[in-house]
């Protein structure tokens, strides 16, 4: 067989039949590798050896079922899925796991993917007592894993197997054998199919890895967990280039500095894709915090002009953020517009209006704005906070503790509708919370809430009124 070269992306997959500096798909530089394309002469032999003429590979007709179930045919929906034990985790896979599903776990080495995998593995069979689960590390030996998961205290009741292979044949003579239910693949740039020639890591071997045992979870009804490192140098393919293969991605990130973890969906089939789960880093392994507000809230005795608290909605769940402002006189010709944790254009059109509809003058001030606590925000519910925290700032009024703010802010300076503001009063309130400054609209249809006091605010430039 014909051995032929290309030159690949190794960040977004673009092929290109000579060597460019800059990659035209993504427009990456330095990004292109050579790669051999093409089958290996032994590709009967590696057929062989996976056993896959057999069992694995469902050669023949394809099966076909009718649109409604049979009786008795195992029903769709939630009562399909496996629970993790782990209620952070559930719920950015919208509710547990499915049982045939194909799932990416994305992150920077070191970040606690196989940390999280194996607390996991342990979930799942507190839950399941019969769930067969088997982790294969290409990175690993069987004594670093066995260290690791006896320091976490995770034991596998004889339902946990270890593997340490790179061979993917070898894994799938494996899974033959064992006939897990759950298979943890650690790490997908570390495997590599003997009927590539290509290295491991390459994009070839990523994709055509990918793609094999996405059939396998599709054809034998087990799940599949994929590890992929997050890869900055631009030599190993990164995860983006199986994203669309799989069922669900998640990617588990942290912010320079802090303990705490997001895993965050970023696409789910079975659910929704923009939940969030938040997990501490400690001695013994991931801990998940389950009220998050309380983390990304800045601990301050008296209130300090700058600042405004807002409830984003993160997926299904509300979760409690500040917002800081910095206005200070500007020596450039151009002021700097600085954000952090928001769309800067977005805080850009915020401080237009307020200098259009507040008569704020910013034009020769810098402007610095901050999420606290590393939290990215994109909802628009969180205009009106940003508002305040700027204008609170540039006119040193400080708002006073236990006020939150909702609403997302028109170019006219109008205060807009935002969707459940029932879940995001109900988070400021168990956090001791006392007044929620939201929308007309909404207090008009929300009428009394008990325990809160709710003011209503129909345009921007009525804000200064309500400090008076
Ligand atoms: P790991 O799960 O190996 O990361 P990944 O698989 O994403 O590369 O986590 C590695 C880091 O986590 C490592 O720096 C040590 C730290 N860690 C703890 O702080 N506590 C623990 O109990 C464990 C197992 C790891
Ligand atoms: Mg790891």
């Amino acid at each position: 067989m014909k051995i032929k070269t290309q030159y690949v992306c190794q960040s977004c997959g673009y092929a290109a039949s000579k060597w460019l500096g800059r990659c035209t798909g993504c427009e990456g530089w330095g990004t292109l590798v050579e790669e051999k394309v093409g089958h290996t002469s032994n590709r009967e032999a590696a057929l062989e050896a996976a056993g896959l003429h057999g069992a694995l590979l469902n050669a023949g007709r394809t099966q076909w079922v009718g649109l409604e179930p049979d009786e008795g045919e195992e029903k769709l929906g939630p009562q399909r899925r496996m629970g993790t034990s782990i209620s952070e985790l559930d719920r950015v896979l919208g509710g547990g796991l499915v049982p045939d599903s194909f799932v990416l776990l994305g992150g920077d080495p070191g970040i606690g993917k196989s940390t999280l995998l194996l607390q996991m593995a342990q979930g799942l069979l507190k839950k399941q007592p019969e769930v067969k689960i088997l982790y294969v590390s290409g990175e690993e030996s069987i004594d670093q894993i066995r260290g690791r998961a006896h320091r976490l205290g995770v034991s596998g009741k004889g339902q946990i197997f270890l593997a340490a292979e790179t061979l993917l044949e070898n894994v799938f003579a494996t899974i033959k054998e064992l006939k897990p239910d759950v298979i943890i693949m650690d790490s997908l740039q570390t495997f590599s199919t003997g009927m590539l020639e290509s290295a491991p890591g390459s994009v070839s071997q990523v994709r055509e890895v990918a793609a094999r045992l996405m059939s396998l979870a599709k054809s034998s009804g087990v799940n599949i967990w994929l590890v992929g490192h997050v890869t900055k140098d631009g030599n190993i393919a990164g995860p983006k280039v199986v994203e669309h293969m799989v069922d669900t991605v998640l990617y588990f990130e942290a912010e320079a500095g802090q303990t705490y973890r997001l895993l965050r969906t970023v696409k789910n089939r079975f659910g929704s894709s923009r939940e969030l789960g938040v997990f501490e880093m400690e001695g013994e392994g991931l801990r998940e915090v389950l009220n998050p507000s309380s983390l990304f809230l800045a601990e301050r005795k008296s209130p300090v002009a700058g600042t405004a608290v807002s409830a984003s909605l993160e997926g299904s769940r509300p979760i409690l953020v500040e917002l800081q402002g910095l206005v200070t006189p500007s020596a450039l010709s151009v002021p700097r517009r600085t954000a952090v944790g928001m769309d800067s254009a977005r805080v850009s059109l915020i401080a237009a209006i307020l200098e259009k509809h507040m008569k704020l003058s910013l034009a020769e001030y810098d402007l610095f704005f901050n999420v606290a606590g590393g939290l990215k925000l994109s909802e628009p519910a969180c205009d009106l906070a940003a508002a305040v925290a700027i204008w609170s700032s540039r006119e040193d009024i400080a708002i006073p503790n236990g006020w939150l703010f909702i609403g997302e802010l028109g170019l006219t300076g109008e205060v807009r509708r935002v969707s459940q503001p029932e879940a995001r009063i109900e988070e400021a309130k168990k956090l001791g919370f006392k007044t929620v400054v939201i929308p007309k609209s909404s207090a008009d249809r929300l009428g009394k809430v008990s325990g809160i006091e709710l003011v209503p605010l129909q345009r921007i430039d009525e804000l200064p009124r309500l400090f008076r």
